[in-house]
């Protein structure tokens, strides 16, 4: 037996339940690991919650974790039981003791990161990768907007911004939060609470405004990010903390400067083996340098999955969380 966190209805967080099930066999092409630390990320939110829906119900939940390999299935050349591992994509199902996936979504982890270092930065950093080095190239020099900057995802995008010579200003909810971003690299901080956003970046732009807005948020933020840009350039939208942005008239991108938009995700970038093997290169190298450190600030059981999604979603934590099946 083998324990898993499912849910049978959309809801809180009251609707996951820790369940005992018969362990999985890995088909053709796939392994089975055994978890030893499971990464959360407001995407399991979106599942639970229905904003994003599970294939079935009952369905398991999270996509991110790090382990070792336990069994192997027909046709899998670069796995063996054994070895160390981290994955950060679907299916869902990580928050498991035991969790069945395709071997092309599994990569070796090298020595020197441990079980729980990649199990709460393999989403989030290969993220940061694509959206810093790829969705828009930054080369040095660049002054960008990242909202949430002491969370997960903006622990990590503070810190790889400053090793790429970039100005970035971290929105954040509180004083505890913006001392964390500065101390990640951050070139300044906004407290949302406190201060208006754009007037704020119109001040530290000294006018000139970012060239790039990097907005999770989503709903609440939309309107900001466009107005925090200079002309032609460009907005990623690669999150709903706050709701998802609808109802959007595109003529809004000329009023506001002839902007350029787009709303990637981490499965549109990692979308082959070489290209998820070429960003964890880059990202595992960060680590390897120093240059990036993962600040696993909040540990629970796998059993307190939903006392930790309360926790995230409430804007209770900064960095990262692991669950420890
Ligand atoms: N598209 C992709 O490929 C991709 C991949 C990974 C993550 N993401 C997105 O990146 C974001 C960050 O993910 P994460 O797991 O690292 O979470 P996180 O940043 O640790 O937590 C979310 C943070 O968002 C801020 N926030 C602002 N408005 C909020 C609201 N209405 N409700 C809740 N939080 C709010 C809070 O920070 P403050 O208190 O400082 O405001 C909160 O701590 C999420 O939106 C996620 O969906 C997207």
């Amino acid at each position: 037996m083998s324990q898993r966190i499912q849910f049978a209805q959309t809801g809180g967080s009251e609707v996951l339940e820790l369940v005992n099930t018969t362990q999985a066999e890995p088909g053709p092409e796939e392994v089975r690991i055994a978890n030893k630390a499971v990464g959360l990320n407001f995407i399991d939110i979106y599942f639970r919650t229905g904003l994003y829906p599970a294939p079935a119900l009952p369905s398991g939940l999270g996509t991110e974790g790090a382990g070792v390999v336990d069994a192997v299935g027909e046709n899998v050349t670069h796995l063996n039981v054994g070895d160390r591992v981290a994955y950060a994509q679907g299916p869902l199902g990580a928050y498991a003791e035991h969790h069945v996936l395709p071997a092309a979504k599994v990569v070796k982890l090298p020595d020197f990161i441990d079980f729980e270092t990649a199990a709460a930065s393999m989403l989030k950093g290969l993220t940061v990768q694509y959206l810093l080095r790829q969705t828009y190239a930054l080369k040095g020099g660049e002054t960008i907007l990242f909202h949430a900057a002491a969370g997960g995802v903006g622990s990590i995008a503070c810190q790889w911004a400053k090793a790429l010579g970039v100005k970035l200003i971290g929105t954040v909810s509180s004083q505890e939060k913006a001392d964390l971003a500065m101390q990640n690299g951050a070139w300044a901080t906004i407290n949302y609470t406190q201060e208006d956003v754009v007037e704020r970046v119109r001040e530290l732009t000294n006018g000139e405004m970012c060239d790039v807005v990097y907005d999770s948020v989503g709903k609440d933020t939309w309107e900001v990010s466009l107005n925090c840009l200079k002309p032609r350039a460009l907005m990623v939208s690669f999150g709903n903390a706050s709701g998802p942005v609808d109802g959007v008239n595109i003529g809004i991108l000329n009023q506001k400067g002839s902007l350029f938009v787009t709303r990637p995700s981490l499965n549109g970038y990692a979308d082959t083996r070489e290209r998820l093997e070429m960003m964890c290169e880059d990202f595992f190298g960060m680590i390897e340098s120093g240059k990036i450190k993962v600040d696993v600030a909040n540990r629970y059981p796998l059993a307190d999955a939903g006392k930790a999604q309360d926790a995230l979603q409430n804007r209770k934590t900064t960095g990262s969380t692991v669950l420890l099946p």
